[in-house]
Formats: C-alpha cells, structure tokens, sequence
C-alpha cells in the first residue's frame, strides 16, 4: 500500500505510519506504559458490546451530525489533544486542525503542541478549542489562558491526568525521554527512513512553541523543551481549577476525569463538561477504560454537564456504543496520528473519512436515521 487514499481502516493507516516515520517516533504514539494492558482494556471495553440491528426501517436519508455547546457538527467525535505531532510530520497541528476544521469536527490543540495558539487558529478559528497544562508559575498560566481568549479561542481543556511522568516503556528503552536522547538502535533506524529524516531536518526540531516566549529570549528548541519539561509535574489542585473557572469566561472541560466524585467536584466548581479519558493509557496502566468509567459518571452528574470521552476507538461502532452508552460527544487521538504520520494532510483527512463512513454503515444497519434513534436499548452486553 502506498497511499493513504488506499487506507480501508484505521489499522491500515497505523500500520503505513509505521512503515513511514522513525520507531522512536511511532514507539511515542502507539505506546501505552509499563505492560501495555491499559492499551487493550480500552479496545476491549468496546468489544464487550454489541448494538442489536433492526431492519425494515426507512435509513434511505441518513445524517449523523450531532450539537455540542451551541454547534453543530458533521460527527459526533473530534481530534483529542497531542503533543509532539511535529516530530511524526512537520506542522503536524495545523495539518490536524485544517483536517478537522474542513470536516466540520472540533479539534483539540494540545498544551504541548509544536504550533502556537495563535498558528492554530488562523488555520481553524472555528473549531480549535485549546488544552492547557498548568504552569508552575501562575503568570504564565494566566498569560496562556489571556492569549487563548485573545486568539478567540472559546473552549478550554484542563487536562488533569499528568501528576507524574508516566513510565512509558518504549520510551525509556529508546531514549525519548527528556532530555531526548536516541538509542543507537533508533539512530540506525532514522538513517532507514530517510525521507522522514529529511523532513525534520529540513524544518529543524518542532519546538514547544506555546512555550517559547517564557523561556528566554531567542531560546533554542532544546531550551524551550528544558523549560517546558521543568513544569512537570504539573502540581495543579482543585485550587487552581477554582482560579481558572474565575479568569476563562468560555466554556471550560475537565479531561482525565475516571472517578465519578471528581466528575461531581468538577460540577460544584463550574465546569462545562467533562472528557473521561485515562489518556489513551499512557499514564497509569492499571486504570480503568474510560469507556468502563461513563455509565457511573453519567449517572452522577445526572445531565447537568456534558460528558465526554476518549480512549481505544477505532471504528465508528465504537463512537456509537460510546454515544449509546451516553456520551454527548467522543474523540479520537492515535487514530488521526496514524495518518497524519502516514501522509499529512490527506492521512488525517483519510482518518476521519474512514470512521464518519463506518458510522454512516453502522447507523444504517441498526435501522438509525440519526443518532437519536440510537439509544441505550439497542446496546447488549455481550460474554
Ligand atoms: C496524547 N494525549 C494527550 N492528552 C492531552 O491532554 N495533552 C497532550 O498533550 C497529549 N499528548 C498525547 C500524545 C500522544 C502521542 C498520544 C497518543 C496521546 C492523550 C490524548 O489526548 C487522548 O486522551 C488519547 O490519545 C485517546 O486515546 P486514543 O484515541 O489514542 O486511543
């Protein structure tokens, strides 16, 4: 296969981005921690259910546009937040959030992207919402929020998930940890993919550049990475998202939340909605699947936030058994990494074809018009 374009599932497009980008670079994305079991509890959390079809519906119009916040969107999911896309394909963000703004779906621009708040939304001002990790120097977490409102950016996600650094196996054994530095075996693979090579060098080391101005003036990407890394752990509590409900007038989400008390605390300080997510089991490798997690905490905040997820989708099922289950809205974030990695802007666009047509197969089979035919009495769990 060479092109995306011949791409029929996500797992083709995850299996050219392999073939395409360095093993340190693909290690980062498709990696989980420690054993990895977190990896394959999320899938298998999807795999546990079943959607019963029923025929002899009229499914000859069929839509599958789904409202959050006020918006209509073409799908109920969007693009989660990811660091370091860049070192997979240069400008890797604004290919995603061209990608996503194109297709009408929310994009999720993370706090350690390689493009800036302000890049970003000249390319999507409409669906870029921004992720923020907390500073350890409120000034300048202040001064992301300030610019985030400035580039009229209208919803904030305060990812709470990354007390620590997580032990990310893959990762430590390839040396991409800060500060970064190739194993032999890695650098010998680069060399095997030189047109990846090439493209970093040519457009030089992604920076954190959200962080770029506090780190100095004329910091080189290493020194911005020093400073950003220096704010992990990001020692943030119920505090300071106190303090950032009072400063962000726009909508504000949680994600990371799994306990459905932290989802009900979450409420009492004012948060718009959450994403439960365990961060596509890259943090704590014994926690739950969000999707395990979304019947409890939907019942907990009882309707009044809205409940989100992420975490194991790779099929349009999955994003309807996630909505069956009750989720307002999902998103996905190695799936569109696939093929951003595999082939820019068309990979990422292939990502988000493949599962919009699978969600228009599925609905069709179920005898579902519109997702609000979808509901939990289709679901069984299976054994
Ligand atoms: C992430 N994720 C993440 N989350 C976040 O809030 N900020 C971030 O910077 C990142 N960075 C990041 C990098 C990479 C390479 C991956 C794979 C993931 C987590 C992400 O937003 C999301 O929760 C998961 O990716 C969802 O799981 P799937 O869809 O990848 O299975």
């Amino acid at each position: 296969m060479t092109s995306s374009q011949h791409a029929i599932n996500i797992e083709d497009l995850r299996q050219l981005a392999r073939r395409r980008i360095a093993r340190i670079v693909f290690d980062y994305i498709d990696g989980g921690v420690e054993d990895e079991e977190g990896l394959l509890r999320n899938r298998e959390a999807f795999s546990r259910w079943r959607l019963v079809p029923h025929y002899l519906q009229d499914i000859s119009r069929r839509q599958q546009t789904a409202s959050l916040f006020g918006r209509d969107y073409a799908s109920p999911f969007g693009i989660a937040p990811t660091g370091l896309a860049a070192f997979a394909r240069p400008g890797a963000d604004l290919l995603l959030a061209q990608a996503a703004a194109e297709a009408n779906l929310p994009f999720i621009m993370s706090g350690a992207a390689t493009a800036s708040i302000e890049q970003v939304m000249a390319v999507a001002p409409r669906h870029t919402w921004f992720q923020l990790y907390v500073s350890r120097e409120t000034a300048v977490t202040e001064d992301l929020i300030r610019r985030a409102a400035a580039a009229g950016v209208e919803t904030l996600v305060l990812t709470v998930d990354v007390p620590v650094h997580s032990k990310r196996e893959r990762d430590w054994r390839n040396g991409f940890v800060p500060p970064v530095k190739p194993s032999l075996a890695c650098v010998l693979d680069m060399l095997r993919h030189p047109r990846w090579l090439a493209g970093l060098l040519r457009h030089g080391l992604p920076r954190f550049e959200n962080w770029a101005p506090y780190a100095g003036d004329n910091a080189s990407a290493r020194e911005i990475a020093a400073y950003f890394t220096s704010q992990i752990p990001f020692t943030q509590t119920w505090f300071d998202l106190e303090r950032i409900r009072r400063i962000w007038s726009g909508k504000l989400l949680l994600k990371g939340v799994l306990a459905p008390t932290d989802a009900l605390r979450a409420l009492d300080c004012g948060v718009d909605g959450v994403i439960i997510s365990n961060h596509g089991a890259r943090q704590l490798d014994c926690a739950p699947s969000p999707l395990e997690m979304l019947p409890a905490i939907r019942a907990a905040v009882a309707g009044q936030m809205a409940v989100m997820l992420d975490g194991g989708i790779r099929r349009g099922s999955d994003i309807l058994k996630a909505w069956a289950l009750g989720a307002d809205f999902t998103f996905v974030g190695r799936p569109t990494l696939y093929g951003v990695a595999a082939d820019g802007l068309p990979g990422a666009q292939r990502a988000l074809q493949i599962l919009q047509q699978e969600i228009d197969l599925t609905l069709a089979q179920l005898g579902c018009a519109d997702l609000g035919m979808l509901t939990g009495e289709l679901l069984r769990e299976g054994w």
